[in-house]
């Protein structure tokens, strides 16, 4: 090998070792493998992206790979970005830890982590869908972490369910009264029972159930919690106190018996959007919107929002919603940001990010294998 030979080889290995030969992504591609400055799959599942300082921080379930990589055994982590295609590895935001007195002790579920800046405590919050270790999805709690870094680390206070002892705005006592129990699984009135608000009541005094789970920040800084409770049946919604640390009394429940999960939320021309999904676990369904002029309701079910063959229709091109992002300096510019789950080796879970476009009011979802940020300029 020549002087100059040995040259251009210790130059190319040491810009393959600084990760400087990967090259810079100016596409999306829904369903490829997404790497990371480090060239690494983006490990940030049933996420969501906090916008601070025109920079993007996506938040997301760390997986691992096999059998535990859905637990959480390693915690939650961000990336950050100023483009949207090319992402930044910033490490874990909250960590899994190794304590078992913990409730965030490895083995238990961390899912769909949201973050959002509280402009008054100058505090960053992050909530999160909380089921403790060896329990599946029984606890169905909501847990809260606070950091005064964006990308952490994140301070663990708590995890609960929601509004023990009280009533919806939109649920009267007489109502609550009214309210049957379901007798037991062959109980032929479930639906309707359960409609009228039987699990509601069941779990009015420990508090409301919370899984699958998102927050939105309103133009005028007030925060809610949007969360399937009632075992999956109906979203509650909820107005956060001004810290974010809590929920204050103001909530309503939604689409009641409507089983809707993932919910993700947006605002346009002043009207509030929702994308959601039915309930299959990992396995995809069909998407469904909603639309509302106030986020406390009342919400009008729009359907399904995909545009494509059945199959795409069927699945929600095989992924299920997380979060919808407003693009920066884009107006109406908003992107469907949906997983496509891979239980079988968690870590290798795949992103759907498709552009939002809208029917009239109806905002609608088609397929796109690659795509650019310009689409918005030409459609
Ligand atoms: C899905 C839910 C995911 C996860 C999964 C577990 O329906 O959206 O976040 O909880 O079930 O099976």
């Amino acid at each position: 090998m020549s002087k100059k030979h040995i040259f251009f080889y210790f130059i190319t290995l040491s810009f393959i070792l600084t990760g400087y030969s990967q090259k810079k992504y100016t596409t999306f591609k829904p369903g490829d493998l997404w790497l990371d400055n480090n060239g690494k799959h983006i490990n940030a599942h049933g996420g969501g992206i906090l916008i601070y300082n025109n920079t993007y921080y996506w938040f997301g379930e760390h997986k691992t790979t096999g059998s535990l990589g859905n637990k959480a055994m390693v915690g939650v982590g961000v990336y950050s970005s100023t483009d949207l295609y090319n992402w930044k590895n910033e490490g874990i935001a909250l960590k899994a830890v190794n304590d078992t007195t913990s409730m965030l002790q490895k083995g238990s579920i961390i899912e769909r982590p949201k973050v959002i800046y509280n402009k008054k405590t100058k505090k960053f919050v992050m909530w999160f869908h909380h089921e403790l270790k060896d329990q599946g999805y029984a606890a169905a709690l909501t847990g809260v972490a606070t950091a005064d870094n964006i990308t952490g680390p994140y301070t663990y206070i708590n995890s609960f369910r929601l509004h023990p002892g009280v009533l919806p705005l939109n649920f009267s006592k007489k109502e609550f009264d009214a309210v049957e129990m379901i007798k037991d699984r062959t109980d032929k009135n479930w639906k309707e029972k359960v409609v009228k608000g039987a699990y509601f009541k069941k779990d009015f005094e420990v508090g409301q159930m919370s899984r699958d789970m998102t927050l939105f920040v309103d133009d005028d800084e007030t925060a809610y919690h949007i969360t399937a409770s009632e075992n999956n049946q109906t979203l509650h919604i909820s107005k956060l106190a001004d810290d974010y640390l809590s929920v204050t009394n103001e909530y309503i429940r939604v689409f009641p018996g409507g089983r809707n999960e993932a919910p993700a939320i947006f605002k346009k021309d002043g009207k509030y959007y929702m994308f959601s999904s039915g309930l299959t676990g990992w396995k995809p369904n069909p998407g469904k919107s909603a639309v509302a002029d106030h986020i406390m309701g009342e919400w009008t079910f729009l359907g399904n929002p995909c545009i494509g063959t059945e199959k795409e229709k069927a699945t929600t091109f095989w992924s299920q919603s997380t979060y919808v992002i407003p693009v920066i300096g884009k107006k109406d510019a908003f992107i469907f940001m949906g997983d496509r789950w891979t239980p079988k080796n968690p870590i290798d879970g795949r992103y759907i990010w498709l552009p939002v476009e809208f029917e009239n009011i109806k905002p609608i979802l088609k397929w796109q294998s690659e795509w650019d940020l310009n689409y918005f300029n030409n459609n």
